[in-house]
């Protein structure tokens, strides 16, 4: 994606920035909708690129949406003839189009999805989003590049997660909402995005209880009526903002936010000496004198997000000390080490595990945005760096930041 972003660093970032609506809650949501008759308003879903291609995918299939003058998204699927093959050009643009894999089988009873690209953090298989739709009755074949799955027979079942994914656990659900019977999911995801789509089915007449814990318990019902909701604000873009008043040295108020989803950041910031302060409009975030060292392992929420990793890597490039980092979600999610260490970084990897010297004042350089938490975290590096730096494929960050140039020069950041 050719869009280059330049900062010029060290700047102390001060002022109150407001979230938006969580991405991966509102990409969910979006698809969730389909299941429903009528149309679905969606307030605060995020003006962002991954949004944008994702209603291409769904008008695509046949539903009718749009914005509204008040900011919210209409969704209205057809009546009747909704298509169940996603575009593989499109879908191959977002990971998140696999969704559509638990919707339709739900509301459909068949679903051609296009396999989703590996992308620049790992391979991302879908071995358990296909084990729990076929516990719940579903034929499915692999092959040409796509999941061709039928599921005219199907009824609730018990899955049990090998890993508590956050996809297959929203495939399962979207799929067993519509399905007769029980369906119980074992070692369930409890990312506050899972509660959110719980909450959104349960809005519209389904019966999910147990989100948020690792045993989710559904009961399918033959009709999801449509009706209004509003997503959770982004707590990864919360996070984000929150770095960048610890690293730059500034302070900022981030507002509107729901405390509990942010406790991990909020902890392992006031570690590094940040002052995290809990307040009414939000969290106020004041920058430490120096940076502590800490170690983050990053595990299912509710652990320490790998969302959040790249984005604490760049801030610990800063500590007086050494971090060790240990990502233990995704199978490769380093790649920004390559890029701070051409502003001076000093990092070692191991395997899972990477080193972090601290010590350093990192310097502007030319690099490049690998995905979208390796992005974000390059423009929080770039805010604290000597001198200017210019972020390459830049067209990564948009798709999950909304606003985030406009945002960032409300805090005092030199960004164009
Ligand atoms: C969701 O991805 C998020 N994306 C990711 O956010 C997030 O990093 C991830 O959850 C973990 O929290 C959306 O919600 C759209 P997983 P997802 O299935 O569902 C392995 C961002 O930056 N796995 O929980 O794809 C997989 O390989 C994005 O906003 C299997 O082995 O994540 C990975 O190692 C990045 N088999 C681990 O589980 C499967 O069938 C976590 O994946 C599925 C997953």
């Amino acid at each position: 994606m050719k869009n280059t972003l330049f900062i010029e660093g060290g700047y102390p970032l001060q002022g109150q920035v407001r979230v938006s609506g969580a991405k991966n809650a509102g990409l969910v949501l979006m698809v969730a909708s389909i299941m429903a008759e009528g149309e679905t308003i969606l307030d605060n879903v995020p003006r962002i690129k991954d949004v944008e291609v994702l209603i291409q995918i769904l008008e695509d299939l046949g539903v009718r949406i749009s914005w509204n003058r008040d900011g919210s998204l209409s969704i209205c699927p057809p009546s009747s003839g909704l298509k169940t093959q996603t575009s593989y050009e499109l879908s191959k643009k977002l990971r998140a189009s696999n969704l559509l894999l638990g919707a339709l089988l739900g509301s459909q009873g068949e679903a051609q999805v296009s396999l989703p690209g590996g992308c620049d953090i790992g391979s991302r298989p879908m071995d358990l989003h296909i084990k729990g739709v076929q516990a719940l009755g579903a034929e499915v074949d692999v092959e040409y590049g796509y999941i061709y799955a039928t599921s005219k027979e199907r009824s609730g079942s018990r899955v049990y997660l090998d890993f508590p994914s956050v996809g297959a656990t929203e495939n399962i659900i979207m799929m067993a909402a519509k399905t007769p019977g029980q369906t119980v999911i074992e070692n369930a995801a409890k990312e506050p995005e899972i509660v959110d789509l719980a909450n959104f089915i349960n809005s519209m007449g389904g019966r999910i209880r147990g989100a948020g814990t690792d045993v989710i318990k559904i009961e399918g019902v033959p009709t999801l009526t449509a009706g209004r909701y509003a997503i959770i604000p982004d707590r990864i873009e919360a996070g984000t903002y929150m770095i960048a008043a610890a690293i730059t040295g500034g302070e900022i108020l981030v507002e509107n936010v729901i405390p509990t989803h942010l406790h991990p950041i909020i902890a392992k910031l006031q570690e590094t000496g940040a002052q995290v302060e809990e307040v009414k409009q939000g969290v106020l975030v004041k920058a430490a004198q120096h940076i502590t060292p800490v170690d983050i392992k990053t595990l299912p929420y509710p652990g320490f997000p790998t969302d959040m990793q790249s984005q604490m890597m760049a801030l610990l490039c800063h500590a007086q000390g050494s971090s060790i980092i240990v990502e233990n979600v995704f199978e490769n999610r380093f790649q920004i080490v390559d890029e701070l260490k051409r502003m001076g970084a000093r990092i070692k990897v191991e395997g899972h595990t990477a080193v972090v010297e601290g010590g350093t004042r990192l310097s502007g350089a030319k690099v490049r945005a690998t995905d979208l938490r390796a992005g974000a975290a390059l423009v929080l590096a770039a805010l604290a760096a000597d001198g200017v730096t210019e972020i390459e494929d830049a067209g990564h960050i948009f798709r999950g930041y909304e606003k985030i140039e406009d945002k960032l020069k409300s805090l005092g950041a030199k960004v164009r």
